[in-house]
């Protein structure tokens, strides 16, 4: 979402609408009976997010995959979840974190950073979702609500309906006018607009409550394996995991430990995600097949938009395919690939090793070879098992909901 338009929606001061009756209006304009109130939509909107009758089966809401006890992932340890009118049909990629987004710009093929050297094209970024096909919150909520994988409602109208009876109707016609209901497209547009508004509430979805961020505040301190975590994470012959999950203060806003760019990091192809039953079918990130504009173009095949890592010790599962269980599984992974490939891809039939099974051939050249990556078979890891039993101790600082203990 532009800042403009979040400053809009945070303040609550709406555009007005504009008055030409060609062009249709933008979707920040006040089209609504009633200007709605930040306050109001955030409380509508966490209502929406917990409503399951918002789903064809009527048991799936939002937070059935985003799971507030889990840093809004997924609630369990699958690496897809179930949904969809009859909750049989699997997703494709395992769900992420909806903290921490509240920064993501829409999506961008040429990023040129404004505060580093801005002459660089730094290539894709932005976008949400794994590929960043959505390029703002209210457009993505569209898709969930309608994916037959998901929450499977037939139509606008249908999920209307469903908000007209629910038991926080009364809230909404208070929030956005009385004769809301009488229009489905802008009581669809209020429903949109409230479960955006609720994600940018930042109690909920970027508290900085973290111990690293009291830390980086003076206010307490790390251990010293997560110090030395913290560094491996940092050091650019180690971990060098900073480079796309940046960890340090920058004018003084806090890290989000993503960059928001993409990038191929080779992950195993997972078995456990039911389409992957079809050895033809490749979920190739940014150029498809779930995004759709991209497709085509190579250089972007097997990139996914960089996580962020904050909370990622409360998930699961790991990687867009959920291939991962274990924090250390990841680890060993970006330690690993190059220089143990046995321990992490698959036999083909021949009995060669099959490097990034999870990419055609022709792909594989996009896979990223800098550090830790990038040595030969059978040289030493980046990282050590002391430097990764550290690392996973910095990453576990990065949970929100930290209280300093009274001294
Ligand atoms: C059946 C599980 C499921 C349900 C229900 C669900 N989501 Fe998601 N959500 C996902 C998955 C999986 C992704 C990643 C999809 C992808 O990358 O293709 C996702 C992605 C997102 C993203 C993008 C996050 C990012 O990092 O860019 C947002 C925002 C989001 N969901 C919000 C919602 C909202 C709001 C609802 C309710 C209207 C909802 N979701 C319902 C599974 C679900
Ligand atoms: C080249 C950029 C890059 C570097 C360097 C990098 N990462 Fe990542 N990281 C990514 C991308 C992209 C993904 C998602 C990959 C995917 O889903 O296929 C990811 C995923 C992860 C995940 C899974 C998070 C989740 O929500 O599923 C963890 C944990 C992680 N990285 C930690 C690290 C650590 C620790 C290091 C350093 C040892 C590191 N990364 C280095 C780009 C990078």
């Amino acid at each position: 979402m532009p800042s403009w338009a979040s400053a809009a929606a945070i303040l609550g001061a709406l555009i007005p609408a504009a008055t030409a009756p060609a062009a249709p209006a933008p979707f920040y304009a006040n089209t609504f009976e009633k200007a709605p109130t930040a306050a109001a939509m955030t409380a509508v909107g966490r209502a929406l997010f917990f409503d399951r009758s918002l789903s064809a089966s009527g048991k799936m809401a939002c937070a059935s995959c985003h799971d507030p006890a889990r840093a809004f992932g997924p609630p369990n340890d699958l690496a897809v979840q179930r949904g969809g009118a009859d909750e049989r049909h699997y997703g494709m990629r395992a769900v992420p974190s909806l903290m921490y987004t509240q920064n993501i710009a829409p999506f961008t093929e040429h990023f040129f950073d404004d505060e580093g050297d801005d002459s660089i094209d730094q290539g894709p970024a932005g976008g949400r979702m794994w590929d960043g096909r959505a390029s703002s919150a209210h457009d993505q909520a569209r898709l969930p609500m309608f994916s037959v994988f998901e929450m499977a409602n037939a139509s606008a109208d249908a999920v209307v309906e469903k908000v007209r009876h629910a038991a926080y109707a009364a809230r909404f016609r208070e929030t956005f006018g009385g004769k809301i209901f009488d229009d489905h497209d802008l009581a669809l547009k209020a429903v949109l607009m409230a479960l955006e508004t609720f994600q940018q509430s930042p109690a909920d979805f970027y508290p900085y409550s973290s111990r690293y961020d009291a830390w980086l505040r003076r206010e307490t301190s790390l251990s010293a394996s997560e110090l030395r975590g913290l560094a491996a994470f940092n050091d650019p012959a180690k971990g060098n995991c900073a480079r796309c999950h940046p960890s340090a203060m920058r004018e003084g806003a806090f890290p989000q430990f993503t960059d928001f760019g993409y990038a191929a990091v080779g992950a195993p192809r997972n078995l456990a995600i039911p389409a992957n039953a079809n050895r033809r079918y490749y979920d190739l990130g940014l150029c498809g097949p779930l995004r759709a504009d991209l497709a085509g173009i190579k250089k972007y095949c097997g990139m996914f938009r960089t996580p962020t890592l904050r909370n990622v010790a409360t998930r699961g599962v790991f990687m867009h395919n959920g291939v991962f269980h274990h924090l250390r599984d990841v680890l060993r992974f970006y330690a690993e690939r190059d220089v143990r490939p046995q321990l992490w891809y698959p036999r083909a039939p021949n009995g060669s090793r099959r490097k990034f099974d999870d990419l055609p051939l022709q792909y594989q050249g996009n896979v990223d070879v800098a550090g830790p990556f990038g040595r030969s078979p059978g040289d030493a890891p980046a990282l050590s098992e002391g430097d990764i039993e550290d690392i996973i101790a910095f990453l576990n600082t990065l949970t929100d909901g930290y209280v300093e203990p009274r001294r």
